[in-house]
């Protein structure tokens, strides 16, 4: 049994893999049921497809999705038109039903889904024969039956299957030696097709395979196995290469979707040894997963980390000895129908963490806090991570964790729990703590092991050249070595901004230098401070502005600058900022139709770039999150080509596409992927010669937060310049090049003791840096006075505004701080300055540069 997912089907060039690994099994002996996924990025087009119908979008929407299929097609030297005749006539027929009668039932729903699956496996089965291979079209429908429930929607939708050997069908599939079917779909007892719910082919794969009496499943995707932690996390990552079925189901439970765990059920029971593989390097081990644990020793196997966790606070006297609280507590949670995922009790207080899910909205939880209320006092706290450590009898091995709670030193805790099957060991921490802490908790307890049968390669050996220095210690931060002079400029009141030029200047000449990048340019809304904009220039970068205001600063202080090196892109800007950008002679993003359809004649013979809203939200915020439905940026893709005709007849010349996703991203492979959407955009309107990846790289907001490997994401880059063949490639960062070469100067005010809290306040606060009480960003602090003084004790950061949520960093380690020392906040030069206020007529921090 082997299964393919999305991106694995996605290139006719990956069905030659597919036909090569079906050939080898072929020649060892064994014969091939292959289960596969709709191409890549379908699904989530043929999910929005009921909505855009009903709301009268929906030829557009499946217009797009069959022109998927068509490329795929031509790209493969097939027919596409005549292969997927049937399909999309019943495309056609769904979007029009939906659209007349203004309704999309689940059921109806699940058919339009199931579409993906059946066009890409006609298209599958056409490739594999045209390469040879003699595959046999199985409808998975004829073999897989869902096991209906009472929930109306969720059996159409997410239902479960049977999974009993069946006879008849190992006899049906005997004579052939290939054998092609569809995931993700099944049919319903009684007529009609039905859905097994988020990572539904792994599951296929598995029901199949125990119905088919398979020696073996073998899951092949994008990533080459189970890791120790989330490779984006860490590259220390260690591949896992031989786990029993609940360790396998315990990890692929914690985070990572490389397997989905509600498959590793039906193989299990099944007693079928399952193996997940790298579709693209197919020689690497992988992970085998059977009745075994790789190894039975009691030891830590991975540490995760889930984010988006709520806790739900239950306080009370009366629970004190009281038979059945819980009970009813927990019959209140079903009520509501939600699902309860770790427990923690005392005598007064019960508190549960809620795994992240899109249904647990707003009116949910006041339903579940009137049916507790009678009970006990409820407080629901969102923004928490679940930081999970896995394996074989950890109860066993606490001790060995000792070191590594030294992590959680200076991040509260607010649940612990240790799983009651011993393989998991918990703790709930706030959402800003949760990677930083996984990512400590994996270095001290995992990443050193030697290899063995368990622990193979790290994701930096499987991925980096040779030789990569992993772990470097990091170098001690600019203001460590420059203390005195920082003392000598720190204000007496107020507070002060202090920038080192030198180190702009090197993260300006490290994003020059970027092989892959033809041209960068600074967000200049990060620090728009002149000597900044000096510095920045002198190393070849243009500026990204956003209003007119931050074009006419970069005009004031850099005269001679060409307009060229100027690339404006405003959002809901009024008409008179295009015309004056266009009188200038500025490079120019739009990012919506209003412009074209209403303002035409001011782009006629013009060169425009678009910017599409990539729906990929991507960022340390919500509210830095710049894609995705709910954003106000950018040209949804399913929009772009009506844009593209409205600039033609504008008689305007789209020369590039443009996507900034969010800001604050610490993985490489973001902008891969960003270049891949731009890229296949660009192809389905021609003509673009410019794709901007927009900015949003990240910088470490703590000692031990990830760093954002530059080199990678050259490498990245490099990838999806050579797919795009001839076309430049632009960038836009703005927090890299400044974030860490800013701090924030003030003085300590007073000191206060306030139930057991240690509050330090200090001279200024959110009226200069507004980003912890905005985003609940996090800010390295220290007390410069008293740098590498011991700490005395945990203190809150507080400045003197009259709000709550004046605190610029909680729970901090800080040593004895007297009424006068200067406190230093760290990584304050992007979107600091700038974004202050005079709130309650407080002078906001000045500037002053080194
Ligand atoms: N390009 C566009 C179109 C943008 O909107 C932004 C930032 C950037 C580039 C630069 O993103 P960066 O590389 O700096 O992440 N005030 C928030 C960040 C808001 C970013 C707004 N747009 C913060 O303090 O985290």
């Amino acid at each position: 049994m082997m299964k393919f997912g999305g991106t694995s089907v996605a290139r006719p060039k990956n069905w030659e893999i597919i036909a090569r690994l079906a050939r080898k099994r072929l020649a060892d002996g064994e014969r091939v049921l292959i289960v596969h996924s709709a191409l890549s990025g379908i699904s989530n087009l043929l999910e929005a497809l009921p909505g855009l119908a009903l709301a009268g979008e929906g030829e557009a929407a499946a217009a797009a999705i069959r022109q998927r299929h068509l490329d795929f097609a031509q790209e493969a030297g097939l027919d596409g038109a005549a292969i997927l005749a049937p399909w999309f006539t019943r495309l056609d027929a769904l979007t029009a039903g939906m659209a007349l009668v203004g309704e999309a039932s689940a059921r109806v729903r699940a058919e339009t889904m199931a579409l993906g699956e059946l066009m890409a496996s006609a298209l599958g089965l056409a490739l594999l024969k045209k390469l040879g291979v003699a595959a046999e079209g199985l409808d998975a429908r004829d073999v897989l039956t869902g096991t209906n429930t009472h929930d109306e929607t969720r059996s159409w939708l997410d239902n479960a299957v049977s999974e009993e050997r069946d006879d008849t069908l190992i006899a049906r599939l005997a004579p052939h030696d290939v054998i092609l079917t569809q995931g993700f779909i099944a049919s319903r007892a009684g007529g009609g097709t039905v859905l097994l719910g988020r990572g539904g082919s792994d599951t296929s794969a598995a029901y199949f395979a125990a119905r088919a009496g398979a020696a073996r499943v073998e899951i092949w995707t994008d990533v080459p196995g189970l890791f120790s932690a989330d490779p984006r996390l860490t590259d220390g990552a260690r591949m896992l290469t031989a786990l029993s079925y609940e360790e396998a189901q315990e990890i692929a439970t914690m985070g990572g979707k490389v397997l989905h765990p509600r498959s590793v059920g039906p193989a299990r029971r099944a007693g079928i040894p399952m193996l997940v593989k790298d579709t693209f390097r197919p020689d690497l081990p992988g992970t085998r997963i059977t009745g075994e644990p790789g190894d039975d020793a009691p030891r830590l196997k991975a540490v995760s980390v889930k984010t988006g966790v709520r806790l739900v606070v239950m306080e009370g006297s009366g629970m004190w000895r009281q038979a059945g609280f819980l009970a009813d507590i927990f019959a209140a949670f079903k009520h509501c129908g939600i699902s309860v995922d770790q427990v923690s009790t005392s005598e007064t207080n019960v508190t549960v963490s809620l795994d992240p899910d899109p249904g647990l909205d707003a009116a949910r939880l006041d339903m579940l806090r009137a049916a507790l209320a009678p009970l006990c006092r409820v407080r629901i706290e969102e923004g928490k991570a679940a930081v999970s450590m896995v394996g074989y009898g950890i109860r066993r091995i606490l001790h060995q964790l000792a070191p590594a709670f030294e992590a959680f030193q200076q991040k509260p805790v607010h649940l612990v729990s240790q799983a009651a099957n011993d393989l998991n060991f918990t703790v709930v921490v706030d959402e800003a703590d949760g990677a930083a802490l996984a990512k400590s908790l994996h270095e001290s307890l995992i990443g050193q092991m030697p290899e063995d049968r368990v622990f193979g390669p790290s994701w930096a050996e499987i991925s980096a050249p040779a030789g990569k220095a992993a772990g470097a210690a990091r170098p001690a931060p600019w203001w460590e070595t420059r203390r005195e002079d920082l003392l000598a400029q720190a204000p007496d009141a107020g507070g002060r901004y202090v920038y080192d030029l030198t180190t702009v200047e090197a993260r300006a000449r490290a994003v020059a230098g970027l092989q892959s990048v033809d041209a960068a340019w600074f967000a200049m809304k990060a620090n728009p401070h002149a000597d900044v904009l000096r510095t920045v220039e002198s190393s070849g970068i243009g500026f990204e502005c956003v209003s007119m205001g931050e074009v006419a600063r970069v005009r004031e202080t850099l005269p001679d600058l060409p307009a060229a090196r100027i690339l404006f892109t405003p959002n809901f800007a009024p008409r008179s900022e295009y015309e004056a950008a266009l009188a200038l002679g500025t490079h120019l993003t739009i990012d919506g139709l209003h412009p074209l359809r209403e303002w035409p004649d001011l782009f006629a013979g013009k060169d425009i770039i678009l910017r599409v809203n990539p729906d990929r939200p991507r960022g340390h915020h919500e509210h830095v999150r710049t894609a995705g439905p709910k954003a106000k940026f950018g040209i949804p893709l399913e929009q772009l080509g009506h844009a593209a005709e409205l600039a033609k007849a504008a008689g305007a010349n789209v020369k590039g596409l443009h996507a900034h996703a969010g800001s604050g991203i610490t993985e490489a492979g973001h902008w891969r992927e960003i270049g891949r959407i731009l890229g296949e955009a660009a192809s389905s309107i021609g003509g673009v010669s410019i794709i901007n990846v927009g900015g949003g790289l990240g910088v470490p907001d703590s000692p031990d937060a990830p760093i954002l490997d530059l080199a990678e994401v050259d490498r990245e880059l490099a990838g999806v310049k050579r797919a795009l063949d001839g076309v430049e490639l632009w960038m836009e960062p703005g927090r890299y090049l400044v974030a860490e070469a800013g701090v924030l100067l003030a003085r300590v005010t007073q000191v206060k003791m306030s139930f057991g809290t240690r509050f330090i306040g200090i001279s200024t606060g959110m009226n200069s840096l507004i980003r912890p009480a905005l985003y609940g960003a996090r800010h390295e602090i220290v007390n410069l006075t008293r740098l590498g003084e011991a700490p005395a004790g945990l203190a809150s950061i507080v400045g003197p505004i009259c709000e709550s949520a004046d605190l610029l960093g909680a729970d901090r380690l800080m040593p004895e701080t007297r009424e006068g020392d200067v406190i230093l906040i760290a990584e304050a030069g992007a979107y600091g300055a700038v974004m202050s206020s005079r709130y309650n007529l407080r002078d906001p921090a000045d500037e002053a540069v080194l």
